[in-house]
């Protein structure tokens, strides 16, 4: 979709719309427009229960005395309250409403919003960012669509005053919208489009943003001794990989911030084989993995001023006679023996090795990992909340208020050395579940923890977030992206030089 920021006088043609606060309250677009149409749009809100609260929506289709073929209504609550979340709300449920309804040119007004927070600039921005994020689709395998079902809506024109200040403040946020349509893109593919050798070459190329990147294939990762993760490409056809992205924004030899994430291309459960009800779902377990490789690749578009390393382990979990067996033992990188007592319990062992790798060679000033870990964590926070685990409250803090600011919303969970001694083995270091069903989504997060020396780390579980069933204005149904706002917004807050 193109989505612009322009200055200049309402159109002629197309739709329209138009912000409306609590109680009616018109801003002066929508004044001039409800005057120039003999009180069409204030008759229309009398008529119906449209009362400018945040959320609401109240569509006027072709206004006698107007040209044009809609006045969409966007309610933004209390003047006081309007965030940058509400206005991307309003953008990019414009398009959602607009999408496949016959228009094909869309202008959203960014009135100024009398007491409200956000500058002028900043309005426009968050309008336009809205509407890229929601205008996001996953179309490319439809090809029997009808005319009448095929997207309408062409183009998003933001009218702001200073259109420069406000083209200014979207660059970057247009720069993360990208990032995130691409990691959408990577989340709906099917694993037989996207499995590790093919992930790894989508990392490659992204090369073209100034992105260091390193693959490395099975003979480096035993010669490593990578021997959990290994184990769990053991019975794929594919090639487990793992790929070490940089980008080297910062202070040179300035320690760089760390995201690793878990990409299993596809998750069978291995010989500990999940039902076939739903398996389709699995193509997403590289969810963890789309989202670092996603922050990467917005730091570098928007040249951020910090040095990042992201790095992901890639492979794909299938049952076969070369597969991994329950019981078997695995030396991990670290040196650390773990019995692996379910195969479907993949996703640590990827990152045991993935992030003992970081922070062994990177050195990093925090490590977060990312993983669609855990079921367990679906059914303790459903699809609202992902899981955070820290060790470090400082780093929790920073981001739970990213998470809070960009609307990926976390909710910290509990370590400790209780549950930690639930995955002793009798014959291993360690075993790769608990003993039963009792706090699934700690296990996991405890199995992690034993891979993590001093550096501050964080353990995000995305199991419930990755994928949306339900339509939000700037998440369509599908792949979320999930994770690259919340971290891009954290180094742009706290990790990167002024
Ligand atoms: N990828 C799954 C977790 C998952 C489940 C993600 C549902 C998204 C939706 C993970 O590899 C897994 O299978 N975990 C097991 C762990 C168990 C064997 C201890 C699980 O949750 O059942
Ligand atoms: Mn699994
Ligand atoms: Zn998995």
């Amino acid at each position: 979709m193109k989505v612009e920021i322009n200055e200049g006088k309402l159109p002629n043609a197309g739709s329209v719309v138009v912000a409306v606060l609590k109680e009616g309250m018109l801003l002066p677009t929508a004044r001039r427009l409800d005057e120039a149409s003999n009180g069409a749009l204030s008759r229309a809100i009398k008529a119906s229960r449209f009362r400018g609260e945040r959320g609401q929506w109240l569509e006027v289709i072709a206004p006698a005395g107007l040209k044009l073929n809609r006045v969409l209504l966007a309610g933004l609550g209390k003047p006081g309250e309007v965030d940058a979340l509400a206005l991307e709300a309003v953008g990019g449920g414009a398009v959602q409403r607009l999408m496949v309804s016959g228009e094909s040119e869309l202008t959203i007004v960014s009135d100024t919003i009398p007491d409200g927070k956000l500058d002028a600039a900043d309005c426009a921005a968050r309008l336009a960012y809205g509407a890229a994020l929601g205008s996001y689709r996953f179309d490319k395998y439809r090809t029997t669509q009808k005319p009448e079902q095929k997207p309408s809506l062409r183009s998003v024109t933001v009218l702001a005053r200073a259109a420069t200040g406000a083209r200014r403040a979207f660059q970057p946020l247009r720069a993360v919208a990208e990032a995130i349509a691409f990691s959408r893109d990577l989340v709906s593919e099917p694993a037989n489009v996207i499995y590790p050798e093919s992930l790894a070459r989508e990392c490659r190329g992204l090369v073209k943003l100034g992105l260091k990147v390193e693959v490395l294939g099975e003979a480096q990762l035993k010669r490593l001794g990578m021997n959990a993760l290994l184990g769990v490409g053991q019975g794929s056809a594919h090639e487990t990989q793992l790929v070490v992205m940089q980008w080297l924004g910062g202070p040179r030899g300035s320690k760089p911030v760390a995201f690793v994430g878990k990409g299993v291309t596809f998750d069978t459960g291995g010989i500990s084989i999940k039902p076939a009800q739903g398996m389709e779902d699995m193509k997403w377990d590289m969810g963890g993995s789309a989202a670092v490789i996603g922050v990467m690749r917005a730091l570098a578009a928007r040249k951020a001023r910090v040095n990042a390393v992201g790095i992901v382990g890639l492979v794909e979990n299938m049952p076969s006679g070369t597969a991994q067996r329950p019981g078997d033992v695995v030396r991990s990188m670290s040196g650390q023996t773990i019995e692996v007592l379910n195969t479907d319990a993949e996703g640590r062992l990827v990152l045991a090795d993935a992030l003992w790798y970081t922070q062994d060679r990177f050195k990093p000033q925090f490590m977060i990992d990312l993983a669609t870990l855990t079921g367990a964590m679906v059914v303790a926070l459903g699809h609202e909340y992902a899981g955070l685990f820290a060790s470090d409250d400082t780093l929790a803090d920073h981001m739970l208020a990213a998470g809070k600011a960009e609307g990926e919303l976390i909710w910290r969970l509990p370590l400790g050395d209780a549950y930690d001694k639930q995955i002793d083995s009798q014959i291993a270091d360690m075993q790769n579940i608990g003993a039963n069903r009792a706090a699934g989504s700690i296990m996991g997060a405890v199995f992690l923890q034993r891979f993590v020396n001093k550096v501050p780390w964080a353990h995000l579980d995305i199991a419930g977030v990755a994928w949306a069933s339900k339509e939000r204005p700037t998440v369509p149904k599908g792949a979320v992206g999930w994770g690259v706002r919340l971290l891009d917004r954290l180094v742009r807050d706290h990790y990167e030089g002024k």
